[in-house]
């Protein structure tokens, strides 16, 4: 396809908007921006893009864009906050399997009305890149089903449907090896040895091993190790995505697919720092299953504050620092904790909230919810900003937040989350910790600071918790 001056100058902007909507993306005050600017962005390069094909079917690309519409409005509508990891990764999947289709249906066309196509992939001077052609068609299939069904699979962990626990298969790495290899090979034939009909058939042999492959890498993968996994889906969905602009010579698709990757790539690295892993640790497996404890049974020195309690120790408090976690999410107590932090403001407090960088279930998922209620980003703290400053600080609140404050993770070295960084929450003077029992958190790991001598316990859900503490404090 020829890319006229107009388009390729209409697609140069696109990109731009891209770039800098990305970078506006990294910083919480000016995200909204950034997304408004990728958003035209986007539409810029829908729109040229149409007007570029003119042989296209106008009503079916019609219908797929209102359908489409409807879908995503519908899910924006429907999804809680906590459901957006899953939507994550069913994006990416779906994103790889549409880069997929992309490729297969590409080379099908072709075979079935040129005859050049007939000579096999490598031949085809179609798209005018010959061999070159015929590598990115097998890397859009291959990356683009390992895509699709790693990221069925890791949704289907973060939503509780697959078991979050590693599920070991025995061999797996040499099925893994073997399938991986079986794919070179049908790459190879169906684009040097194959004719166009056994190529075209190959493909999609190639893209069914390619899809086994994807749920063998993903199911030993424990559900604490998701989030890495699904940034990392996320960054091969674009590497696809690219590789299908290069199939269909689209100059937009392969510069917002390589963005994709890229950027993919940059989260995947900050997180398995978040986490002291390394993506080769994260890959092979295995993580998250072996110690399941931490009911009730595993405590015996645990202290318990009333919200009344809570609320006497607030009274006095010259610093606070607020520590969110899932639980801050599930039970929405974010309004409510900027309310508190406002009152103890008012009544002298020094108030800041730290954020862990895996807290919750998404990459920057608490600073979300609490630009949602407006708590200024200015007491918004990175781990290394406030890490120091817990052991001068009268009372940590951890709302909902377990493993990111789980001392075991730098105390203990059997730990399964030793290495991990932790806020120092246990530093502090005291430190009020609510949710709504004893039970772990996503690690499935038993947490020594329930029975710290300067911990206290306040059990109930969050956001009534919180509530019920404010109204004793506003009384006082
Ligand atoms: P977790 O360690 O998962 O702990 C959350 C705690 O919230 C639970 O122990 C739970 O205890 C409590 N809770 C649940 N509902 C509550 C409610 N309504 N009110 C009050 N408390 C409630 O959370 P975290 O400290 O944020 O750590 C995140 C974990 O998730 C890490 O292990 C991380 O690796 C993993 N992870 C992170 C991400 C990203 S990118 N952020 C994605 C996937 C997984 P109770 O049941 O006793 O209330």
């Amino acid at each position: 396809m020829h890319t006229s001056l107009e388009a390729g100058i209409a697609y140069l902007v696109a990109t731009a908007l891209f770039i800098f909507g990305l970078k506006k993306l990294s910083k919480v005050r000016t995200a909204r921006r950034g997304n408004q600017m990728a958003a035209v962005g986007m539409l810029l390069a829908i729109a040229t893009t149409l007007l570029e094909t003119g042989n296209l079917s106008w009503p079916g690309l019609v219908v797929g864009v209102l359908l489409g519409a409807a879908i995503g409005g519908w899910l924006s509508q429907k999804v809680e906050m906590t459901g957006m990891p899953e939507l994550v990764a069913m994006f990416n999947g779906v994103g790889g399997g549409a880069s997929m289709l992309v490729a297969l249906s590409l080379f099908w066309r072709l075979y079935l009305t040129s005859p050049e196509a007939s000579e096999g992939l490598a031949a085809s001077e179609a798209a005018g890149m010959g061999g070159i052609w015929a590598v990115t068609v097998f890397l859009s299939i291959l990356i683009g089903s390992i895509t699709l069904t790693g990221s069925l699979v890791a949704m289907g962990k973060l939503s509780g449907k697959v078991s979050g626990n590693p599920i070991l298969l025995p061999n797996r790495h040499l099925i893994s090896i073997a399938l991986g290899a079986g794919a070179i090979l049908v790459g190879l034939l169906a684009g040097f040895g194959a004719s166009g009909a056994m190529a075209a058939t190959l493909l999609i042999l190639l893209a069914l091993i390619a899809g086994a492959l994807g749920v063998l890498v993903v199911i030993p993968i424990g559900g604490a190790d998701m989030p890495v996994v699904v940034s990392l889906l996320n960054s091969y969905s674009g590497i696809a995505a690219s590789m299908a602009g290069f199939v269909i010579a689209n100059p937009l698709l392969i510069t917002a697919g390589a963005l994709v990757g890229a950027s993919g790539l940059i989260l995947t690295n900050l997180m398995c720092k978040a986490m002291n892993r390394s993506l080769a640790n994260v890959l092979i497996g295995g993580f998250g299953g072996d110690e399941v404890s931490g009911d009730a049974r595993d405590y015996t020195n645990v202290k318990s504050a009333s919200p009344e309690e809570a609320a006497m120790i607030l009274e006095s408090a010259g610093s606070v620092i607020f520590i969110p976690g899932y639980g801050m999410a599930v039970a929405q107590a974010q309004h409510v904790v900027k309310e508190m932090g406002e009152e103890l403001e008012r009544r002298g407090a020094d108030v800041r909230y730290a954020i862990h960088p895996v807290a919750g279930r998404m990459p920057g998922h608490m600073n979300v919810l609490l630009a949602e209620s407006d708590v200024p980003y200015e007491q918004l703290f990175e781990l290394e900003r406030i890490n120091n400053d817990f052991k001068n600080t009268d009372v940590a609140i951890i709302v909902g937040a377990n493993d990111v404050v789980n001392p075991s993770a730098i105390e203990d070295p059997q730990s399964p989350i030793a290495g991990m960084p932790i806020l120092n929450a246990h530093e502090s003077q005291t430190v009020l910790m609510i949710k709504r029992s004893l039970s772990p958190g996503y690690a499935g790991i038993r947490n020594p600071l329930f029975e710290r001598d300067n911990t206290l316990m306040c059990f109930g859900d969050g956001k009534a918790f919180l509530q019920e503490t404010l109204t004793e404090l506003k009384e006082a």
